[in-house]
């Protein structure tokens, strides 16, 4: 055998068991470490393993679960710029489930708030909907993720093929409609929306500086 082809077929064993690490060790792990700020409200809910909440449980367990969406949605588009940076494409492995752990909390935030808040009565939930500017974008935004939930799966990717990249876009105005929401509803300190409203125009600039790049490199190639 070719000394060539001999290192390539290495470089791919080595590929294929830092892939097999990924997903059978490092992906469990993070599955975990991701559920745990859930877990500790519901431990907090049920008053178990001494973990309490305030006076106000459903207002503690609602905004957590806000926060917890919004801090998902920095993590899912931190990986790319992340993977550039340190020049590690298998931290993209990562990138889907982070999304998925926003789906999930931003989920559990409207129910919370669709049940708990609002104890699922309609006509409340619709006039909420429709006259308290907030609610309206943390809904829409709400509306968009689902389709990125729906076709986050490898078949969904196969069939949709260069519109799945596009349709995956929609992640950036769902970043600015959730900071939005979260700015409208507090009253007097900003600080907290106005740092995630920095993070997300670092990120979304950074993406921006990068197409520019690439488009430049394509010119002068051109
Ligand atoms: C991408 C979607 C969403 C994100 C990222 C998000 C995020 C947040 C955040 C960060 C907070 C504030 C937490 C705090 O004060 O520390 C919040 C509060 C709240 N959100 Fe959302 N949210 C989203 C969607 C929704 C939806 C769909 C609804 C209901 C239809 C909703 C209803 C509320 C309510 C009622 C509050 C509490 C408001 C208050 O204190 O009076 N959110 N959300």
């Amino acid at each position: 055998m070719p000394a060539w082809t001999c290192a390539r077929t290495t470089e791919q064993a080595r590929f294929v068991t830092r892939q097999q690490q990924i997903d059978r060790i490092y992906k469990p792990i993070l599955f975990i470490v991701c559920l745990v700020p859930f877990l500790q409200m519901a431990a907090g809910a049920f008053g178990i393993a001494g973990q309490t909440l305030g006076v106000n449980p459903v207002e503690d367990i609602l905004h957590a679960l806000g926060e917890w969406g919004l801090k998902f949605l920095v993590l899912t588009l931190l990986v790319t710029p992340l993977k550039d940076i340190v020049g590690k494409p298998w931290l993209l492995s990562f990138r889907r489930m982070l999304g998925l752990y926003a789906f999930f909390y931003v989920l559990m935030h409207f129910l919370v708030w669709l049940i708990l808040d609002q104890q699922l009565y309609m006509a409340g939930i619709v006039k909420d909907i429709v006259k308290r500017p907030f609610i309206t974008l943390g809904f829409v935004a709400f509306l968009m993720l689902i389709p990125l939930a729906v076709t986050s799966t490898n078949g969904m990717m196969r069939k949709l093929g260069r519109r799945w990249k596009k349709l995956h876009r929609l992640v950036y105005p769902i970043a600015i409609l959730g900071v939005w929401h979260f700015y409208w509803l507090v009253k007097a300190d900003v600080r907290e929306p106005l740092t995630y409203a920095a993070i997300f125009t670092l990120l979304l600039g950074w993406r921006v500086w990068k197409a520019r790049q690439r488009r430049a490199r394509t010119a002068s190639q051109g």
